[in-house]
């Protein structure tokens, strides 16, 4: 039931190409400029008159809603709001019939995330569901459901679902930034292609395990880590930190790049280990110099970045794994794939159960 593989989680990690193959198919025209999402089950009208959004989830869920966030207001330039589904109604938030409420969740069966979907129906807004399994409870009562082609997910750390939620909120960004004509055809023909080499690149970093595993050997013997970046880096350093944590129980926190000096920069200290993902090209040259800040600091520092950037950042960093070249858009697809296989091979060296992490349920279906 493994196929051949020691754990599910590597087994998912592995089935990640299948899983964007799978969430992207027919859901382009065939010419390559146009994402067709009948499911959506919204006129043109209703997408037109969206004034916010709000991604509501739990866990690795929102963590690719931050992810989202990033893609919808760089493709179709509506205010995105991220909310923790425990937290979204009792901060009374402010819903209305022109919101878009979207919920994400791989079971589609977290109470908080069924009782944001409702908190957001009660107020007149659409809500759609980003979901894995088309069943359950949050698909039925969802307004819309845009499935997740996944597969089913067994190991309780989630990976092929929390990409293929990033790879479904391309496509919905698309879509929606076509019909309110902030993207042009040519434009969503350059992202759509890149999307489908997006399942090969990710064979690419998969065949980087060995330098992955020996690096997460090494970060094994230590007792806390940083992950910092800016932008969607950032978001995949907030997810990268929980899959470490979630499984191998080393502590690490995720910082904004900027951030960190205005916070726990003392913590930094001889050795500790800093993960800085650096992909996006426009902001750089200013992670660099948070990279910077943390080397003064005696800080060992890995850096994840495209190949073109390399020999810069090893200059200023210890250790460079790369990713292949994407638009800046989706370098998350790809970027999180290599913080994976760490979280999964730190928590292999360590001895831990990587399947079934202590205190933790694959679905929690309690408030
Ligand atoms: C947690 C799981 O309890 O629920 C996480 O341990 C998961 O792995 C989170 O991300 C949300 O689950 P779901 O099914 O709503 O995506």
């Amino acid at each position: 039931e493994k196929g051949g593989y020691e754990h599910f989680m590597l087994k998912e990690i592995h089935e990640q190409p299948k899983a964007y193959r799978d969430t992207m198919r027919g859901r382009m025209n065939a010419a390559g400029n146009k994402v067709i999402l009948p499911e959506l089950n919204l006129t043109e009208e209703q997408i037109k008159n969206i004034r916010n959004i709000q991604i509501v989830a739990c866990g690795t869920a929102y963590n690719a809603g931050l992810v989202g966030r990033n893609l919808i207001e760089s493709l179709v330039r509506i205010p995105v709001e991220n909310d923790i589904a425990s937290e979204y109604r009792y901060r009374a938030p402010i819903v209305t019939p022109e919101t878009l409420v979207i919920v994400v969740s791989q079971s589609g069966e977290t109470a908080d995330t069924l009782a944001a979907l409702r908190e957001g129906q009660a107020n007149g807004a659409h809500v759609l569901a980003i979901t894995n399994v088309v069943g359950s409870s949050i698909a039925r009562e969802a307004n819309s459901v845009l499935v997740t082609l996944a597969g089913p997910e067994i190991a309780v750390a989630s990976t092929k679902a929390y990409t293929s939620q990033l790879i479904a909120f391309t496509l919905l960004g698309l879509y929606l930034a076509e019909v309110r004509g902030t993207q042009s055809e040519p434009e969503v023909a350059k992202i759509l292609a890149a999307m489908q080499s997006l399942p090969e690149q990710v064979e690419v970093i998969l065949a980087q395990k060995d330098a992955i595993k020996a690096y997460a050997e090494q970060i094994a013997e230590h007792k806390h880590l940083f992950f910092i970046g800016r932008g969607v880096d950032y978001a995949v350093a907030q997810e990268g930190s929980l899959k470490l944590k979630e499984i191998s129980y080393i502590h690490s926190e995720a910082y904004a790049a900027g951030e960190l000096k205005h916070g726990t920069l003392a913590l930094i200290e001889e050795g500790v280990p800093v993960i800085a993902l650096a992909t996006q090209e426009s902001v750089l040259e200013k992670t660099v110099s948070n990279i910077k800040e943390v080397k003064a600091r005696g800080a060992h520092v890995l850096a994840i970045t495209h190949e073109e950037h390399k020999n810069d950042l090893l200059r200023s960093v210890d250790q460079v794994f790369v990713i292949p070249q994407t638009l800046p858009l989706l370098t998350a697809t790809l970027s999180v794939v290599s913080l994976q296989l760490l979280a999964y091979y730190a928590s292999l060296a360590l001895g831990h159960d990587v399947d079934k992490p202590r205190n933790l349920a694959k679905s929690v279906t309690v408030e």
